[in-house]
């Protein structure tokens, strides 16, 4: 089985972005002691257009081959123009709404999701999938989770976007390690125990 992966930034008190989902405050925190450690574990989780003015366009793929992302996280890239964030991967957007998509490596995911993530997640081989966000589409996919990458970086936000926008839904995760950064950055890995 592969493994569905919710790989996230959140502040200290656990939000993705303040109301409207917006985590650009956590940006400044990127230096060269974190950029080398997404480099070299996490490549294919930064966006193509953001890997190609940094020269890391080359990057092989180390954790994961497949990208699924709501319609409200990918709507941040067609804003700027881009169709396809995530080029490197294979693309998943999930929405009702988009009734043709955009480009032809993005496949529009309109009926029945958790089925097609069944059925990605039995797919032999491979790396694992990229559960990209946003709270709506991770709410929607928590029970599928196996596993939880939480970037946290030293912020307050007070109120903001939660990581899953789901109800109180109790489920339980063992953690597998932290690594810790000079910027204050904080990443835990954790398994879904089932
Ligand atoms: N901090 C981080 O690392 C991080 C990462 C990713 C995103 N974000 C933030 O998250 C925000 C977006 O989150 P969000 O909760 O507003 O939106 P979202 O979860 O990205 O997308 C929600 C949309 O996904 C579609 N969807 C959800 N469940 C579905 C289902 N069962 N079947 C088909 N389509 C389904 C719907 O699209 P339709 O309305 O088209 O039907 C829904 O409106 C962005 O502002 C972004 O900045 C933060």
């Amino acid at each position: 089985m592969r493994k569905l992966s919710y790989f996230i930034a959140c502040s200290l008190d656990g939000f993705i972005g303040d109301e409207q989902g917006d985590a650009s405050a956590m940006f400044r925190f990127m230096n060269e002691e974190y950029l080398d450690f997404l480099k070299t574990e996490f490549p294919e989780t930064m966006a193509t257009h953001g890997r190609r003015p940094l020269g890391l366009d080359h990057l092989e793929n180390k954790r994961f081959d497949t990208v699924i992302q709501g319609r409200g996280s990918y709507e941040l890239a067609l804003k700027e123009g881009i169709t396809s964030p995530y080029a490197h991967l294979r693309e998943y957007v999930a929405s009702r709404s988009l009734a043709v998509s955009p480009d032809p490596h993005v496949e529009i995911i309109a009926d029945d999701l958790l089925g097609r993530v069944h059925a990605l997640k039995a797919e032999e081989g491979g790396l694992d999938i990229y559960l990209c966000g946003g709270a709506r589409l991770a709410g929607e996919l928590l029970d599928e989770i196996d596993e939880l990458v939480i970037k946290t970086y030293p912020l307050v936000y007070g109120t903001g976007m939660p990581m899953f926008g789901t109800g109180l839904d109790i489920k339980e995760f063992t953690l597998d390690g932290v690594r810790t950064f000079t910027n204050g950055v904080l990443v835990r890995t954790y398994t879904r125990q089932r």
